[in-house]
Parts: structure tokens; sequence; C-alpha cells
């Protein structure tokens, strides 16, 4: 997050109107009220050998030598996953933090020698809440926190157990289509960092080698089978095996150093995979004939060209085949069904009936098609989202969504209201076991919205996809559904989806070749 994405602050009792009115002629200096004022450079005065109140030596006169910014206002809303780039800063943003950092300069001149508490409560709860209103927000979901039904004793952690056990899954398809995946966030991978990251049914490591340039490489060292991702150390464009310090090149695979050795054998190597930063996630193209990319994965601005800063993510772990995750775009039915009642009213199938929430409806109109060539790989649903309270359209609340799924993955959701302007949520999907996917939501929204309100969109948006989850946890998949007419689009999303599967997708036939989570 930039500071200039920042909503301007406002502090009780200090207004840029009130600053102006209680600026002096030029050249004069003085107080009025309680307020402070000064536009000449002020005089410092020194008293030889005498102290400060913190011991320094000067004894500066309080309120007269403050610092511009003594409570670090620009580290505010600095926490989180910031995308890439955050510190860049327009001069209208830098504009604008030299009013906050001035309304907060001249709130201390006023408060310090009022020494009145409670200006000091008003300003500590200002500031809190304005460090919980700017900061992305993260919803971190475990494994087994959302979609089981747990009840009076049965945790939910043992409710999940059962479920998976006692789950029949069905004749599923492979369960590792090719494509491109999300490995870990940009943010979580620093220069000359190294990772390890399992996902669909290998062991990556991932480095940031010294120039920036993110490598993803088999996680076992060819040597003896060390984990390269456990204790590997980036040198230069390489990575080193913590086990006996054989150097492998990031991007060509090659072995270029064993320290104990006179010669490399020319056939020392290890696998590189395919790999780029998107829209600030790391991605690997996994093909299981080992083939190179034939296709890229757009920028979000490709899909929503205007700056519109990171503001939250969700992440959820869904025990479900990835197929029926996009499939769920194609489902169009179940939308007016499932996604009727009001978010407010929870994810809990059991409880979202609830009478008091009756006032409350979402009405859905969809429509899913797949992209023709050159993108056959894309697939795209428009999404027509209303509400209405005590049957009353409210045509403010509108939603328009354009979803992009690109490859089996990754789609992009644009998001336009009439009032709360655009946005983009991202979400990927990873196996990171056969029947458990990582599914996360980042979303962005237009710079000049208030950073509560994405949040807000993110929320009810993670609200709605928890009913999916819970469905998602228990069904069976059918490889021969019963569907009528009006479910053709299923259809069609499976015939479009099988082109990510090859003759040697690995697959699975029970449940127990599915590693319990
Ligand atoms: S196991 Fe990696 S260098 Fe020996
Ligand atoms: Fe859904």
């Amino acid at each position: 997050m930039t500071l200039g994405s920042l909503p301007r602050p406002t502090i009780p009792g200090v207004s840029l109107a009130n600053l102006q009115s209680q600026m002096p002629p030029p050249g004069e200096t003085g107080r009025r009220g309680s307020l402070a004022f000064r536009n000449s450079p002020p005089k410092r005065r020194h008293s030889k050998g005498a102290q400060s109140p913190s011991g320094a030596p000067g004894g500066c006169t309080r309120g007269s030598n403050f610092q511009p910014n003594p409570l670090g206002w620009a580290g505010l809303g600095g926490v989180g996953l910031p995308p890439a780039g955050a510190h860049k800063r327009s001069g209208r943003a830098a504009g604008r933090s030299r009013w906050g950092a001035m309304a907060l300069r001249e709130w201390l001149l006023w408060a310090l020698p009022s020494a009145d508490p409670g200006a000091w409560i008003v300003l500590l709860g200002v500031l809190l809440l304005s460090w919980l209103a700017l900061r992305p927000l993260r919803l971190l979901r475990g494994p087994d926190e959302v979609g089981y039904a747990g009840e009076a004793g049965c945790s939910r952690a043992e409710a999940a157990r059962r479920a998976r056990r006692s789950r029949r899954i069905g004749q599923l398809p492979p369960v590792y289509p090719n494509g491109w995946f999300r490995l870990l966030d940009s943010a979580q991978l620093a220069r000359g960092e190294v990772r390890n990251v399992a996902a669909l049914g290998e062991q990556f490591a991932v480095f940031r080698n010294s120039d920036g340039k993110v490598c993803v490489v088999d996680a076992y060292c060819p040597h003896l089978g060390a984990n390269l991702g456990i204790g590997g150390q980036v040198v230069g464009s390489c990575i080193e095996c913590p086990f006996h310090g054989w150097q492998f090149d990031g991007e060509s695979g090659k072995c270029v150093r064993i320290p104990y050795a006179e010669k490399v054998p020319e056939f020392a190597k290890i696998k590189v995979w395919p790999s780029c930063e998107v829209s600030d996630m790391i991605l690997v193209w996994y093909h299981c004939d080992g083939i190179d990319p034939t296709w890229r994965v757009p920028d979000r601005e490709e899909f929503l060209p205007r700056p519109c800063p990171f503001r939250g993510l969700t992440e959820h772990f869904v025990n479900v085949h990835i197929e029926e995750i996009p499939e769920n775009g194609a489902d169009t039915a179940h939308l007016s069904f499932l996604h009727r009642h009001a978010f407010l009213s929870g994810a809990d199938l059991r409880y979202m009936h609830s009478p008091f929430w009756t006032f409350f409806r979402h009405h859905w109109q969809a429509d899913w098609h797949p992209d023709p060539e050159p993108n056959a790989h894309c697939s795209r649903l428009q999404l027509k989202h209303n509400i209405t309270l005590f049957g009353k359209h409210f045509s403010f609340m509108d939603l328009r969504v354009s979803a992009w799924q690109v490859g089996p993955s990754l789609v992009f959701l644009v998001l336009r209201f009439p009032l709360l302007g655009q946005g983009i949520i991202v979400q990927s999907v990873t196996p990171v076991q056969p029947l458990m996917q990582q599914v996360i939501h980042r979303i962005y929204f237009q710079k000049n919205v208030p950073a509560f309100i994405a949040k807000m969109v993110l929320r009810a948006e993670c609200s709605q996809f928890e009913r999916d989850v819970m469905i998602w946890n228990h069904k069976q998949y059918l490889s021969k559904p019963l569907l009528v007419k009006e479910d053709g689009a299923i259809q069609r999303h499976r015939r479009w989806f099988s082109q990510f599967y090859g003759e040697k997708s690995p697959k699975i036939t029970s449940q127990k070749e599915s590693l319990d989570w």
C-alpha cells in the first residue's frame, strides 16, 4: 500500500480551513487559543550546558523544535503484503502526505503544552483506527476452519477428519491439470531468500537470485537428495545445497561447483521449472509431458487499466478436486439458490436460512462461455448482481462482474459498482494435495475509494465463497451428472477444461491415495 492511497486523516479540532484561518500574517509568530502556529523559522533557544528532558544536551524549549513527523506517520498502513513498487508516490500523494504531517505536527503543538490526557487518548484512538482502517485485510483460514459442520461434542477439526474419511470421491478426472499455478506471493520472497513449496505432487525450491529474478527448481538435490528449499543458500544466480555445498544455476539447472571435487560432471543438473511473476504472484508452469509454456498469464492491469492499490487477501483450503472450483462459474443455476441469502447471514449452510435476514436478498444473472482461439485456454463469466431490501431494489448497490478464467487455476474478476468505483479480485487455485486446493483471493481497488470499501467487498465475497466451500468439502464428483437443459454450461465447461489434461496427467482412484491433510 502506498501512503498516497491513504485517505486524508481527520483529526478532531484540526482542519485545513481551521489551520489556514489561524495563520498569522507573514513574519509574525504567536499563539491563538490553544493552537500554536508559526510561519517563520523557529528560534532555537539553547542554554549552554543545559539538558533537555530526555537528557540530551541543548535544553531546547518544548514546542519550538519538534521533528516534522515524530510518530512516524508515514509508517502507518505499511503492514501485510504490499504490492511491488509500493514505495513510489505520486506528487499529489506526496502533497497529501505533507498535509497529514503538518496536521499531526500542529496537533502535537497544541496537545503537548496543554498536557490534556483526553487529547492524547483521542490522538491515540485516531491513530489506532486509521491503522486498522488502512492496513490491508488478511483473512487466513486453516484447512479445518471453514466449510465443516462442527457441533456440540464434535469439534470442527474432528468433523473435518470424519468428512474426509467417510467421503466417496467418485470417478475423478486427473488431479493436476497443465497450466500456470501460484506458488507464493512476490512479497513472500525477498532477494537472496529460498523457500520450499509443496504443490502439484512436487517439491519446489523457490529462490530469488542476487539480481532479483525468481527461479524455481526441483527441491531434491540430485547428489544425495537433500531438500534445497530447507537451508539452501543463494549464491549469485545459483542455489547452494545445505548438505555438501553443490551449487546449481537457477536458470540452466547446471551444477557449477562441487566444493570438494576436481571436476564438475557435465551431466550434473537439476530440473528447472518455468516460472514468472505476474500481479504480485510467483507462478510455476506445470505440464505432465514437461513441455514449455504454450500461453502467458496477463497482468491484472490488462483487465483494469487504472491504478488500483492492494487492499487485502483471503486464503482458504478446500477439500475438492480442482476442476470443481471453476465449474462453479459455469453452474449459473446455483447462484440464485445458494447465494441468494444475505451474505450477512453467514457461510454455514445450516443457518443461512435465518428468517431474520429474509428482507435482504441477492439476485444474480450469469452467462458463461469459453473464449475462441487464440485464447481457447480462457473462459469468461458475465455477472449482474442486485440487492433488494424488503423487496425494493437499490440500484446504487448494483454490481457488474466480468470474470476471466485464464487456464485451470487463475481468475481475474473485474468489479464495477455505479457509486463505489471499480476494482479487481485475482483468484488463484493451487492443488497442495490431490484433493486439497489452496485458494487465494487478492483485491485491488480504485485508489480514490476508501480502503474499507474494498475490504467490505472482499468480506462479502468471502462469505459467499465459504458457502461454496461447505458444499465442495462434502460433495462427490459425478462424472455423469444428471443435468437439465438449463445446466448446459456445466457440460460445456467440462469439455473446455479437459484441454488441460494429458495422457500422463496424474490420477487417483481412491481416497487413500489422497493423503490426509
Ligand atoms: S545432497 Fe546436495 S550436495 Fe549433497
Ligand atoms: Fe458459488
